[in-house]
């Protein structure tokens, strides 16, 4: 038997209900903060995300897919979207209304090589939002509450809170990257190995490593919010007093870092609010990316959520199948073609029909059309057709109705 690769999953059943779930969110909330949709490559130029995400960050050094073509291209499966989407506003030159924002959403799957275990995968699916050409701090709160209103609309069984930092601008990372070595060259030797790379690499990376988690000395590090420049800390603050006006459950996590190169300024996650701390969502400003990768100088805010995290998330009983209108029974081939020519004009009439796929038993019939939750049963019957009539039961109250056979498509629309 072949076997699905590592880190994979399929998706069916009631998960794949709380995919559709999810999806028709996602669409519905692009619609109405007017975002439009955008699909890029699942593969790109690897340069892409060694020059966005980060040389030195763990998705870039341990985690892409990297290939070469046939044609001696080296290529990476994405790990992300901003990137990509980046990419494509500026080769597709979407900056050229500069009095207007560019507002752009995706639902895609990305892939990262990492240790698959519950809410980490080698392909997931993301679903992301990102938003060229306003530095507003106005549009810092308004994303933020978009991903937020978003999650708490799921119905999720845990609450979320925003965790949120401010990176500043270069001159407050710079100086904290300072600070940052400052204090932890006396105990290089106490820090894992990767972070003794990174204190002379990117020392901020150091901050969100998983195996130093834990480690005391990370406890009383330099925190950013006091090297932040007053014009950084005047934005956060503007930023945070939006959050307040919309009454957004947030908190300020000064150890807050994100994993990845590109952010600057304002930073935020959303995780849940108990002891497992599940990061469903990520994001931040990218003010200095568009003009990195070659674009005019944009700012740029975005962020995005794990689907499958918030899958899981999601209790099944939450969850009403798509409801059948009705099951049509039918024994012999006079009743079986019936069933195929009637439930043909029914689901034209946007009707949900079943019918015996299996010739079953009356007795099966019944019980599949329970399991269904069929609101009718159709009992297709040689006799009452020869009469031109239908028997209709309805399920719930177990009344059982003649109907003329030109009549059905009527008596079951204004009846269900
Ligand atoms: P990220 O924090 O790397 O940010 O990923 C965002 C979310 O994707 C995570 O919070 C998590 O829910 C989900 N995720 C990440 N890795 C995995 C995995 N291996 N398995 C399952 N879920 C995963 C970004 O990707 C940025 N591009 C977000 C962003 C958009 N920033 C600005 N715009």
């Amino acid at each position: 038997m072949i076997i699905k690769p590592k880190g994979t999953y399929d998706i069916y059943g009631i998960d794949m209900q709380k995919l559709e779930f999810i999806n028709m969110l996602v669409n519905s909330y692009a619609d109405t903060y007017n975002f439009k949709a955008i699909r890029t490559p699942i593969f790109e130029s690897s340069e892409l995300f060694h020059r966005s995400v980060g040389e030195t960050s763990d998705i870039v050094t341990k985690e892409t897919y990297d290939f070469v073509d046939r044609g001696d291209r080296k290529l990476s499966l994405r790990p992300e979207g901003t990137a990509s989407i980046v990419r494509s506003y500026i080769e597709n030159k979407m900056y050229g209304n500069k009095n207007d924002a560019t507002k752009l959403f995706y639902n895609e799957t990305m892939y990262r090589y990492e240790r698959p275990q519950s809410g980490r995968n080698r392909e997931f699916t993301q679903f992301g939002f990102e938003l060229f050409g306003s530095n507003n701090e106005e549009t810092d709160a308004e994303l933020i509450s978009l991903g937020y209103h978003l999650l708490n609309d799921a119905h999720l069984n845990k609450n979320i809170i925003i965790h949120l930092n401010s990176l500043g601008d270069n001159e407050s990372r710079s100086n904290y990257q300072k600070a940052l070595v400052q204090y932890l060259e006396p105990y290089l030797n106490e820090l894992c190995e990767d972070c003794q790379k990174r204190i002379k690499t990117n020392p901020l990376r150091i901050l969100d490593c998983k195996v130093d988690a834990e480690n005391p000395i990370l406890k009383k590090i330099p925190k950013i919010n006091d090297y932040l420049s007053t014009d950084a800390q005047n934005q956060f603050k503007i930023v945070c007093h939006y959050l307040n006006l919309l009454d957004l459950n947030y908190e300020i996590d000064s150890n807050l870092v994100r994993g990845l190169d590109y952010y600057d300024h304002t930073i935020f996650e959303y995780i849940t609010d108990d002891d497992d701390k599940i990061t469903l969502g990520g994001g931040g400003r990218y003010n200095s990316l568009v003009k990195e990768l070659g674009g005019p100088d944009t700012p740029a805010i975005g962020f995005a959520c794990g689907i499958e995290r918030i899958m899981n998330l999601i209790n099944n009983d939450d969850l009403k199948g798509k409801e059948i209108d009705a099951y049509l029974m039918s024994i012999n081939e006079e009743e079986k073609i019936k069933s195929l020519v009637l439930s043909d004009l029914l689901r034209l009439n946007n009707l949900v029909i079943e019918t015996n796929n299996n010739n079953l038993s009356m007795k099966s019939q019944f019980k599949i059309a329970d399991e269904l939750h069929s609101k009718f049963i159709i009992i297709l019957n040689s006799e009452d057709l020869k009469k031109g009539l239908i028997k209709v039961k309805d399920n719930l109250t177990k009344e059982e109705t003649l109907v003329d056979e030109n009549e059905i498509v009527d008596y079951l629309l204004t009846n269900i």
